[in-house]
């Protein structure tokens, strides 16, 4: 049977299925309301959503509470101040959230009255309301069809549709999915089933799929860990550079990175940008080439060529740094890739 033939005539039952174990197992929380009792308030609903962004319900419940007793409503909110704000959200990262946070409470209390938009649209257009956190809300807090779609329910329509696209480029197809399995008369129960279908049985690693309420219609089930497929890694451009350690009387030359760009403000040894451009030694000599280093940074890898050259005084230097003790180096904050820099370069001296 064509696969998309059997998804539709699937559909039905999977959508009940999901529905019933939700109905037998969701997760307490405590910005829901049980399976089939009326809606959340639409402010608990946001800020808990907000809140999750790259953070997992265990870490969210302590700020939850903290955050609905202090500030019990959006105007609430609204009204506090910044640093209050910010402070109360220390230690849950990503703080552009907060700030999205404050902004968002402002315009609804200001401009709507204090009330969040019901469509997906229109919350799309509050400060930190990307598409996940819209559809949530709609559906959640507003009873939309919309379809919530985040990490955990990819999986879960990956492997239940063995949908062999890579991510994510399978992001449509997965969305189309979701959006037919949502059910007009239950979306946020069934946005919250499926993450807790994703977070507690459809695990990344070791899926239970024994105890799976779907496991009957699972197309992917017994190679659950294929799915979902992901596209290859692109292989990170590959940079070269060269770092210089000059020493002289147990000190080493050491210079202060330009405050804008990579590493920007922090100590270092003299080098170049890496971008391929001059690459001259700090002073003249006989620079003995020490050895290679590696190192990968976010969005390049680099082979750092090392070179050192050891005088007897200290010479008068063209270039702006210090000369700092070879044995009080671990106190120098020299990133890690100086660090290595440098540890192979003290090997390299030694030997020569
Ligand atoms: N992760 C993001 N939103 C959630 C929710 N409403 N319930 C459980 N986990 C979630």
């Amino acid at each position: 049977m064509p696969d998309r033939v059997m998804s539709v005539e699937m559909q039905p039952h999977i959508t009940n299925k999901i529905l019933a174990h939700y109905d037998a197992h969701a997760r307490l929380l405590p910005w829901r309301s049980p399976p089939g009792t009326p809606a959340p308030d639409p402010y608990r609903v946001w800020l808990s959503e907000v809140m999750l962004q790259q953070t997992t319900v265990a870490a969210v419940k302590d700020y939850f509470a903290h955050f609905t007793t202090r500030w019990p409503s959006v105007d609430a909110l609204a009204a506090a101040e910044d640093a209050d704000v910010m402070a109360a959200w220390a230690g849950l990262g990503y703080y552009a959230r907060a700030r999205n946070l404050l902004a968002c409470a402002r315009v609804v209390a200001r401009d709507l009255g204090g009330r969040f938009p019901e469509e997906e649209s229109d919350l799309r257009k509050l400060p930190g309301i990307g598409p996940y956190t819209a559809a949530a809300i709609a559906a959640i807090a507003f009873g939309k069809p919309a379809a919530v779609m985040d990490g955990n329910v990819e999986r879960v329509v990956a492997r239940l549709y063995a949908i062999a696209t890579p991510l994510p480029a399978a992001k449509p197809e997965i969305y189309a999915q979701v959006a037919h399995l949502t059910p007009p008369d239950r979306p946020g129960d069934f946005a919250q089933a499926m993450m807790d279908l994703g977070a507690t049985i459809c695990t990344p690693r070791k899926p239970a799929c024994g105890i799976c309420p779907v496991a009957d219609a699972c197309q992917g089930r017994l190679v659950a860990d294929h799915f979902p497929v992901k596209a290859a890694k692109t292989l990170k451009p590959h940079r070269q550079g060269r770092a210089w350690w000059l020493q002289a009387q147990d000190h080493v030359f050491l210079i202060r990175r330009p405050e804008k760009g990579l590493l920007g403000g922090m100590r270092a040894l003299p080098s170049c940008s890496w971008q391929g451009d001059g690459e001259t030694p700090p002073v003249d000599g006989a620079w003995q080439s020490l050895g290679d280093v590696g190192h990968v940074f976010t969005h390049f890898r680099l082979t750092l060529g090392i070179y050192g050259l050891c005088l007897v005084d200290r010479p008068q230097m063209a270039l702006l740094g210090e000369w700092w003790p070879i044995d009080r180096l671990a106190e120098a904050g020299l990133p890690t890739v100086f660090n290595k820099a440098a540890q192979a370069a003290q090997k390299g001296m030694r030997i020569k």
